[in-house]
Order: C-alpha cells, then sequence, then structure tokens
C-alpha cells in the first residue's frame, strides 16, 4: 500500500461529468473536491470582490487569467481537509497553471498522484450540458439532466430538496465557447502528463455508475 497523500487531476471537457463523478469520488475516499468553477460561481453569487474578478470571463465561457486561478487553488490548499489530498476538477487548465500547481505541491514536498481523464465526444458534451440542472443548495451541489439523470421530483434535488437551476454559462451561445477553448488551451494538457506517465484516459459515455467503477479501479491500482 502506498502512503502519502492522494492527490488526484480529474480532467475532462466541459460537460465530460466530472462534477457528477467528483461528488462520488470524495465520499468513497474521505478527501475533498477541489472545483475552481465552483468557487468562482460561489464567489460571483455572493458578490465578493473576487467574484466581480471573474463574473465577465465565467459568464462568457473564457477562462480566467491563471495568477488568480493559482492564488484560488493556493488558499483553498491551505485549509486543512486537504492533508490526505484533494479531487481536482477544473483546475488545471492550461499549461502555465500544470505548471504552477507542480510548483505549488513542490514547495510542500508534494505531487500528483494520476490525472483520470473523462473523454466523450463534442455532440455528446453539448446534450449534457443544455440539459444539466444543478441544486441551489451551496452545501449539496447535486448535478442532474432532464433527459439522463432526472430529479424524481421536477425542478427539486432528491438528496436535500433543494430548487434546481440552469447556470448561465449553459446557454448554446457559450457552451460552443467553452467547447471551442476546451480545445485549443486545455487539451494539450493531455499530452503534457501522458509525457509525465501519471494519465489515465476514461471512456466518460455510458452509464455514471459504470464510469465510476472504471476510475475506482484506476485509483485503487494508484494505491495499491
Ligand atoms: P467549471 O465549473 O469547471 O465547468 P466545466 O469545466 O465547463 O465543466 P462542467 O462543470 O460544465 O462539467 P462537468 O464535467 O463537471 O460535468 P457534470 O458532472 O456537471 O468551470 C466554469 C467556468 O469557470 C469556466 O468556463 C471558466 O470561465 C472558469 N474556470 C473554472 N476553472 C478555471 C480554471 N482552472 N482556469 C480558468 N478559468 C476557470 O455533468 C454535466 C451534465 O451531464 C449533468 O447534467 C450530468 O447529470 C450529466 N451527466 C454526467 N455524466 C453523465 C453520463 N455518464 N451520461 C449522461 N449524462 C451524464
Ligand atoms: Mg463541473
Amino acid at each position: 500500500m502506498k502512503s502519502g497523500p492522494l492527490n488526484l487531476i480529474l480532467f475532462g471537457p466541459p460537460g465530460a461529468g466530472k462534477g457528477t463523478q467528483a461528488k462520488q469520488l470524495i465520499e468513497k475516499y474521505g478527501i475533498p473536491q477541489i472545483s475552481t468553477g465552483e468557487i468562482m460561481r460561489e464567489a460571483i453569487s455572493s458578490g465578493s470582490e473576487l467574484g466581480k474578478k471573474v463574473q465577465s470571463f465565467v459568464q462568457s465561457g473564457g477562462l480566467v487569467p491563471d495568477k488568480l486561478v493559482l492564488d484560488i487553488f493556493q488558499s483553498r490548499l491551505d485549509k486543512p481537509d486537504c492533508v490526505k489530498g484533494f479531487i481536482l476538477d477544473g483546475f488545471p487548465r492550461t499549461i502555465p497553471q500544470a505548471q504552477g500547481l507542480e510548483e505549488i505541491l513542490l514547495s510542500r514536498k508534494s505531487t500528483i498522484t494520476g490525472v483520470l481523464a473523462v473523454m466523450v465526444p463534442d455532440e455528446d458534451l453539448i446534450k449534457r450540458l443544455t440539459g444539466r440542472r444543478i441544486c441551489k443548495n451551496p452545501a449539496c451541489g447535486a448535478s442532474y439532466h432532464v433527459d439522463f439523470s432526472p430529479s424524481k421530483k421536477n425542478g427539486f434535488c432528491d438528496q436535500c430538496n433543494g430548487e434546481l437551476y440552469q447556470r448561465k454559462d449553459d446557454s448554446f451561445e457559450v457552451i460552443s465557447n467553452r467547447l471551442k477553448v476546451y480545445h485549443d488551451q486545455t487539451s494539450p494538457l493531455i499530452e503534457h502528463y501522458e509525457g509525465k506517465k501519471i494519465l489515465y484516459k476514461v471512456d466518460g459515455s455510458g452509464k455514471i455508475e459504470v464510469i465510476f467503477q472504471k476510475l475506482c479501479d484506476i485509483i485503487n491500482g494508484l494505491t495499491h
């Protein structure tokens, strides 16, 4: 059994299922999910200084500047729940972010355990994102889909009965931009991590439970 923290990157395009899978993985492995997108959406809805800085980028589907994202990550990493590791969701998204992440971890004598890349074709991503509904309760944040994984009570969360809403960046125009940004600026990370021999590709089409099992098999292989 390998010791040390379990530092995972859950990588994939918008709508790949990172958030859906991360919510289940954190339960199983007892480590927190760090979603830079969720941190930014919370900041926007609270009207904080950070929220004002990131709002225009997030709502247009562009990327928030690297320096700001690295600062957000670093302050999240300082929280005590990260001592046993973390699941990064939506970060890093550019080569400079990946390099910044490596430097931050190195300065703490730590490293990335593995990168799990969830691969889904663009046409499926568009269907997933336009039909996504999310629980408004920030402590829950469960993700549903009007066709693929509907909640039992229309418009409300199965887990906490919170109201469901549609993300502002889930409009067709913004989704198209997010996919373009992914292919231009984020997908080069696949080669970056392949070069480091820590990339594990998973077919993200098919049932949520089947994909979850494939992710668990990889993680178990990394820790034993
Ligand atoms: P972020 O919040 O990270 O969004 P994203 O990467 O675009 O990914 P999503 O959250 O849209 O998709 P997901 O993979 O989590 O899919 P989900 O599980 O919900 O970032 C938002 C914005 O913040 C960015 O555009 C940017 O502006 C900014 N930002 C964030 N991080 C940044 C960074 N590091 N640098 C710079 N800027 C940053 O699933 C999607 C839907 O599909 C759901 O409805 C779900 O129910 C359904 N579904 C899931 N799995 C399946 C399945 N197997 N079959 C059918 N349906 C499925
Ligand atoms: Mg997400």
